[in-house]
């Protein structure tokens, strides 16, 4: 088996490697005059188990990501997995609107032409399952959490909505302590209400757990409103930590510890999928 990493996944490509016990190939990355990019596989991964690990980031990344794919394919490997930690562009996993492009099914499909099996971690929404036409599986990471806030002495663990209700849940069970979500209701366009739910907050030591923080609107807001019931710390913690517009500062600001996992690579990845990954393979 080989690893072949790309740019957005050095750290997990090592540790599944080390897992493994295999080898994870070089890659020269270099720009053409024009700016265009440059890629190039080291080692010789004719007849082997390849596995491409990198994000979808960025525009960057996808291209990055499918040159890598095809330069796989061309070294006829036995085979490719396609490990995609953070399947990015998955927001629009329909059409919203007329005239727009269902954008998670265009990388579904095109990782498609190339891979054998498709593996993710919390997609935004499984539809995107439905696009592909080879095996594609995405990860829910509750273990590595659990492990990582065992002995933090939380007291609750929150949604900041609904929809992450059942991850709050599962984790309050693993945890032996309850799990609530803020109702989230949206006035306009612009305007979300929060609402928590009445519970008594003082100097308790909450954990709020979602599955992705981009601009950390939603994180801050939660944070604001326990903050202001008394709450002793604020542990927020998300699988995702896009952190568009270096978010992350701000809401170092409003919580006491910001913990994301590894399926973006940040200084605040405490906690690895790749033992989930490995399993799943
Ligand atoms: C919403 O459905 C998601 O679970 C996240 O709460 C949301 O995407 C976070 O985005 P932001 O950090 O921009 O508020």
């Amino acid at each position: 088996m080989y690893i072949v990493p790309s740019s957005t996944a050095y750290n997990v490509s090592r540790k599944l490697a080390s897992i493994f016990s295999c080898n994870v190939s070089g890659v020269v990355r270099k720009r053409f005059p024009d700016n265009e990019m440059y890629l190039k596989i080291i080692d010789d991964v004719k007849g082997e188990d390849v596995l491409l690990v990198g994000n979808t980031r960025s525009d960057q990344d996808i291209i990055e990501y499918l040159l890598l794919l095809d330069a796989i394919k061309e070294e006829e490997p036995k085979s490719i997995t396609a490990v995609v930690p953070f399947f990015g562009y998955a927001r629009q996993h329909m059409r919203y609107n007329n005239g727009e492009p269902v954008s998670s099914k265009v990388f579904t499909q095109a990782i498609n032409q190339y891979a054998d099996r498709i593996i993710t971690v919390e997609l935004h929404d499984e539809q995107t399952l439905n696009y592909s036409k080879v095996p594609f599986t995405d990860i829910k990471i509750i273990n590595p959490i659990y492990k990582y806030f065992m002995d933090k002495n939380i007291d609750f663990v929150i949604s900041p909505d609904d929809g992450g209700y059942e991850r709050v849940k599962l984790m309050g069970s693993k945890l032996g302590i309850p799990a609530y979500y803020i109702d989230k209701k949206r006035i306009d366009s612009t305007t979300v209400k929060m609402t928590l739910p009445e519970e008594d907050y003082k100097d308790k030591n909450i954990l709020i757990l979602d599955d992705i923080i981009s601009t950390g609107g939603t994180i801050i807001k939660a944070s604001r409103m326990l903050k202001d019931k008394g709450v002793r710390n604020i542990y927020a913690c998300a699988i995702h930590g896009v952190f568009a517009n270096n978010s992350n500062e701000k809401i170092e600001r409003y919580v006491n510890e910001l913990t994301v996992t590894d399926t973006i690579e940040t200084k605040y990845s405490n906690i690895t999928i790749s033992g989930e990954i490995a399993e799943s393979l």
